[in-house]
């Protein structure tokens, strides 16, 4: 076959040029050369081999067939709003190691379960590997195929032979397409492989999910292009030390993106979290200082997590803080306003914050729950064990309302919590529940058994002489 010529362009100023150059000619930026194909082969026909379009009136425009399949996994069809649709595109993204082929693979032995072909094409281990974690995960079933290969043109020909329903590609950094000159992985061949799959997907009509790996600071590698291209981009995140792993939808064309699906990482696999209140909360000390309960809403999922804060003089000129799993910006504002407002003094305490369980709890709606659990380790008297606390706290040490309260606190009063401090305005809270509401962070404390005196609490910066 006929190599393809390409072209390179920038992706600063668009200039283009024949040869790969480092520095481009048009605005001098390094390393923004990326290669293209100067003439797209659906092009090149003259529009005499594409199926003409027609305009049609909306109603009578087909619909059947785009119904999502069910997976046959409960937490991942709820983010998906129901399973796969036929000829869509899923990336499903997330840092190595975290369990996206473990996933995958028990997606597609579900799906090979109930008779659905698969087929998975993997370019990173060989067929060795995965038949060995096939065999440990159960998934040997004789509708489930696969081929190790790298080789994007190979693996669409293995694709167009077998004819299957569901097409797994692990990963789009480590199938490249020949024809183009440029190593795989980089932005070129990513974006060229990933339109290959798209426009495959589209015309069989075939369900296609590609893994897609993440960089350090979260962002999908590769280019933008990507998630653009693609229906639907799945998050897959969790601490790399827990079990815990948490499924998102940041992109969905069939469905809502605020679902969330929890997974646990055992021996035998991904195991489907469908209680996650006993999760967080199984291994807590009650009547420990510095221990507060949040009942937070991840998308649509109440989950009560516990907060634990451990406030301690500091021996260092620039004292610590420290956030796991809670936003940095949120305990440094929340630092902030329990030492002006409250003279609770901390520039002298080294302050250790986390969500307990592996789970990142990012919303402001945790805010007074830190709080607490602040001054609790500061006073080193614990919180009543029945408590849970919600609310957003603002810079002058008011408290502000957070969204679907009742939500909320039915799923603590379900775990078996009885009272709940909210802000003033909250709704009224499910029966049998005992709601204490407070409009200002102090008045908070006091309601929690954490009343401040009139003198400064804490440990304010050492004077050196
Ligand atoms: P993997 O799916 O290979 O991650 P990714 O494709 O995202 O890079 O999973 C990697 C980790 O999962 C690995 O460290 C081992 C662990 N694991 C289990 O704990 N139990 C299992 O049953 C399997 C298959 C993997
Ligand atoms: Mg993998």
């Amino acid at each position: 076959m006929a190599k393809i010529r390409s072209t390179y362009r920038c992706a600063g100023c668009g200039a283009e040029s024949p040869q790969w150059t480092g520095r481009c000619a048009g605005c001098s930026a390094w390393n923004t050369m990326v290669e293209e194909r100067a003439t797209p082969p659906a092009l090149a026909l003259n529009g005499a081999l594409v199926a003409p379009s027609r305009p049609l009136p909306i109603a009578e425009v087909e619909s059947e067939g785009w119904a999502p399949r069910p997976v046959g996994i409960g937490e991942l069809d709820r983010v998906l709003g129901g399973g796969l649709v036929a000829g869509s595109v899923t990336l499903l993204g997330g840092e190595p190691g975290i369990g996206k082929s473990t996933l995958l693979l028990q997606a597609l032995a579900a799906m090979a379960k109930q008779g659905t072909t698969c087929l998975l094409a993997c370019a990173e281990e060989s067929a060795q590997q995965v038949r060995m974690r096939a065999a440990r995960l159960g998934a040997l079933y004789p509708k489930l195929w696969l081929v190790a290969e790298t080789d994007l043109s190979a693996i669409l020909a293995h694709a167009g032979e077998l004819q299957p329903d569901v097409l797994v590609i692990d990963s789009i950094q480590t199938v490249f397409d020949p024809e183009l000159a440029s190593a795989p992985g980089s932005v070129a061949q990513v974006r060229e492989c990933a339109h290959r799959l798209v426009r495959a997907a589209k015309d069989a009509g075939r369900a296609t999910v590609l893994v897609g790996h993440v960089t350090k600071d979260g962002a999908l590698a590769g280019p933008r292009v990507l998630e653009h291209v693609v229906d639907t981009v799945l998050s897959f995140e969790g601490e790399r030390h827990h079990a815990l792993r948490l499924l998102r939808a940041v992109k969905h064309r069939f469905g809502p993106t605020s679902e969330l699906g929890l997974f646990e990482m055992t021996d035998d696999g991904l195991a489907g979290v469908a209680d996650p209140g006993a999760l967080f909360l199984s291994d807590r000390q009650a009547n420990a200082p510095g221990s507060a309960v949040v009942p937070t809403l991840e998308g649509h999922r109440p989950l009560t997590v516990e907060l634990q804060a451990l406030v301690a003089k500091s021996p260092l000129n620039m004292p610590r803080r420290s956030a796991q799993g809670l936003d940095t910006g949120r305990v440094a504002m929340v630092c902030a306003v329990l030492d002006e407002r409250l003279r609770v003094q901390l520039s002298g305490a080294d302050v250790y914050a986390l969500a307990v369980g592996g789970v990142r709890v990012a919303e402001p709606g945790a805010d007074l729950a830190l709080a607490l659990a602040m001054v609790s380790s500061v006073l080193h008297r614990p919180l009543p064990a029945d408590l849970v606390a919600c609310g957003e706290i603002g810079l002058c040490g008011e408290l502000r309302q957070v969204s679907q309260t009742g939500r909320r606190l039915a799923e603590a009063a379900r775990l078996g919590f009885r009272r709940a401090i909210v802000p003033a305005s909250a709704p009224p809270a499910p029966a049998g529940f005992e709601v204490l509401r407070a409009s200002t962070l102090g008045e908070a404390l006091a309601k929690a058994g954490l009343a401040l005196g009139d003198k400064p609490v804490g440990f304010p910066r050492a004077v050196s002489a």
